[in-house]
């Protein structure tokens, strides 16, 4: 099981298939007696923009579809990502006296000193902050029948809390509903938890006294079961990707967006163009009859958009170019009046 791991960020956007790179790579290719890929892929989308996809969307052509997310979807709610400059988490965590920020989701790091951690949870608990309109949009994507899954890198239980079924729901990175003890491995119950951190004490288990752990995925913890089962049966019979509110730096998440066929169109909606893959690692890719990372900017694009700005108007612009503008607006001010009344109970 592959665990999880911080890649290195992609540098430039070298073209790979010109300049001395690109000589190289025919080079090793007829040394290796690799050829490219087998297939070219087919061309879906009828203009690679937005209009593109939804009219795609709009098809026959498109009835499964795979959204893919990180921390961006959830800023509007509140919560902070991890990586953005000045508001992301790892830039505001001084006060821990961390070696580096990261740390306060490593699992060495974690044994040593836990209680770094547990005062974050604490401010982040989930409960306390209501799903976006893009959380809602993929909501819609499900009542429409055509949401095959959602993978999230979240553990802020936002899909769960727009009403996205358990089924329809990958969550990678775990999630704060169960823990366990990180030396006798003994299963507690996320209110346990959570009545243990709310009165400042590092839940320790009553069998060993060893910490007890949400079960949300440290760097250097493998990930669920699910991620991997859903990843071979879902990825192959992907229509359309839409990745969103990811820096896509955290493997092996990030590497979902190559696993959909060599023609599946995929779109990004993000602050920030992401996931375009260096000139090395394309290279390596192509040599295996691969590609990797999107090709945003690329000659070759065949099917990748990218829809760069805030993921709520992303998918408000989407639903609204597929005409579920009032259907979306109804199911966000359902979500509101749910959440007051909860907080009335
Ligand atoms: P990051 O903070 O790395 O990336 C968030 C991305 O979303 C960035 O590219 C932002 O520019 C973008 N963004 C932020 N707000 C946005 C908005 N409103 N609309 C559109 N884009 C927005 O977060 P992740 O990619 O989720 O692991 O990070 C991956 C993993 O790293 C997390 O799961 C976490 C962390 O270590 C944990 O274990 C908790
Ligand atoms: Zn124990």
């Amino acid at each position: 099981v592959a665990s999880k791991d911080e890649t290195t960020e992609s540098s430039e956007d070298e073209e790979h298939e010109g300049g001395a790179l690109g000589g190289l790579m025919s080079y090793m290719k007829q040394k290796l007696n690799i050829s490219g890929p087998q297939e070219p892929p087919v061309k879906v989308l009828s203009s690679l923009d937005v209009d593109g996809v939804v009219q795609h969307m709009k098809s026959d052509n498109c009835r499964n579809i795979i959204t893919m997310a990180g921390a961006g979807i959830s800023t509007s709610a509140g919560i902070p990502d991890f990586r953005s400059p000045e508001s992301g988490l790892y830039n505001n965590l001084q006060k821990y006296n961390l070696p580096y920020p990261e740390a306060i989701f490593e699992l060495n790091y974690f044994r040593k000193n836990p209680q770094p951690f547990f005062t974050l949870a604490k401010e982040l608990y989930p409960g306390s902050f209501d799903p976006t309109p893009c959380h809602y949009f993929i909501k819609l994507l499900e009542n429409k029948g055509l949401l095959l899954r959602h993978f999230t890198q979240n553990i802020d239980t936002l899909e769960y809390v727009a009403g996205i079924s358990e089924d329809k729901l990958v969550e990678a990175h775990g999630s704060f509903r169960t823990a366990h003890c990180i030396q006798c491995r003994k299963l507690y119950h996320q209110n346990w938890v959570k009545d243990q951190l709310f009165s400042d004490h590092i839940p320790s288990c009553t069998e060993c006294a060893g910490v007890v752990k949400p079960d949300i995925v440290f760097f250097g913890e493998g990930l669920p079961d699910k991620f991997f089962q859903r990843l071979s049966s879902d990825f192959p019979s992907c229509d359309l990707l839409i990745i969103m509110g990811t820096s896509l730096t955290v493997q092996p998440f990030a590497s979902l967006i190559d696993n959909v066929p060599a023609s599946c169109p995929r779109l990004l909606i993000n602050r920030e163009a992401v996931g375009e893959s260096d000139s090395v690692m394309s290279m390596l890719q192509n040599l295996m009859g691969k590609s990797g990372g999107l090709q945003l900017k690329s000659p070759h694009n065949t099917r990748d958009v990218a829809l760069l700005g805030d993921c709520d108007d992303g998918c408000l612009l989407l639903a609204e170019k597929l005409g579920w503008k009032e259907e979306l607006d109804e199911l966000i001010v359902a979500g509101k009046k749910n959440g007051t009344d909860e907080a009335k109970v």
